[in-house]
């Protein structure tokens, strides 16, 4: 049964209706949430020297960004602050600042694109003067004071109107507390989404560049994030979040780790997200300007390649120019 020349599977493919016809995964724009770095001194952008492409946006950058991304059906934007390294210090302070850079981003983009999902990384690493994404004291981060904080910094986004807050911190007990903290203040709509399969990543480094943080960044992140070796430790973290009230699921970097958004879609059927970081952006970008790839084949190609493991959707910098791709 099955066997050649009964079976010849070039049949299917000898025609582009064919094709189309038996394809197994689509991507659409439906399936992207754009990456956006913002910028309290942004005006109105500033580029980001190893993300060809991408730029800091000022708050009128922005708006103008929620726009586009409504009008090419792009369902959210995730935003990134750059903040001014004078607002930094220890503890994260103005993570917690109400009027800060992220609530007046919310702001401005429910404003501009009132349908345009806003989702909001909650860490503190954009705030701190030595670019942890916690609380740092005797080279140790401390769990539980930093779930205090990221408690505050969640409500924060929340009460400015955040749609998603989105843990990228890596502490324990930190989905529980913060939903129960919502819940607590009546924001009981406001969608959890957990990195939950975040792993201790070169892939960021771009992105450290991005928002001002790599410079400063003293050590490595190894002791909350995960060995890139892992895979089981990915389906407890993924179990606990869950758990404790996670909407949504994060793996995190994505191509590299498209093994563990299969692993983790088909254990717990919850919608799992993955994150194509600066990183992966950048080797494309990089790849492309060389002439070495053709970069809006691979940008594509690389999208496909989430939705075929499974991921319900992709954060990624390329999500406008692939939504005009695939807008055609
Ligand atoms: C930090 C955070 C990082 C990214 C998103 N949130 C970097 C890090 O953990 O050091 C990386 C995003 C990217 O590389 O595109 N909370």
């Amino acid at each position: 049964m099955g066997a050649f020349p009964a079976t010849r599977m070039r049949r299917l493919r000898q025609a582009d209706w064919s094709r189309r016809l038996v394809q197994e995964n689509v991507l659409t724009p439906n399936d992207l949430v754009w990456a956006v770095v913002v910028s309290d001194s942004a005006d109105p952008t500033e580029p980001v020297a190893a993300m060809p492409g991408v730029e800091r946006l000022g708050l009128k950058a922005l708006a103008d960004a929620a726009k586009r991304a409504e009008a090419l059906g792009i369902p959210a934007m995730a935003i990134f602050p750059h903040i001014d390294p004078a607002r930094k210090d220890d503890a994260g302070t103005e993570a917690l600042n109400a009027d800060g850079l992220i609530p007046q981003a919310i702001k401005t983009i429910k404003d501009a694109a009132p349908n345009v999902g806003v989702i909001c990384d909650v860490a503190l690493d954009p705030f701190t003067t030595h670019g942890h994404d916690g609380v740092l004291k005797d080279n140790v981060i401390l769990n539980d004071e930093t779930v205090t904080r990221l408690i505050r910094q969640a409500l924060v986004q929340a009460e400015a109107g955040c749609d998603v807050v989105a843990p990228s911190d890596m502490m324990d007990g930190r989905i529980g507390a913060i939903r129960d903290a919502l819940e607590n203040a009546s924001f009981t709509d406001t969608m959890i989404l957990s990195y939950a399969a975040k792993y201790a990543s070169g892939f960021y480094g771009p992105y450290r560049e991005a928002i001002g943080s790599g410079a400063v960044l003293q050590g490595d992140k190894k002791t909350y994030q995960m060995d890139p070796a892992n895979t089981e430790e990915a389906l407890r973290e993924v179990a606990l979040d869950i758990d404790e009230g996670a909407d949504m699921v994060m793996v995190k970097p994505g191509v590299p780790y498209l093994d563990i958004v299969r692993r983790i879609s088909e254990t717990f059927g919850v919608p799992t997200l993955a994150f194509q970081v600066s990183g992966e952006y950048a080797m494309i970008e990089a790849a492309a300007a060389n002439g070495w790839i053709d970069g809006d084949r691979v940008m594509l190609e690389s999208l496909m390649a989430f939705k075929r493991a499974g991921a319900a959707g992709i954060i990624t910098y390329f999500a406008p120019r692939a939504a005009e791709a695939l807008n055609g």
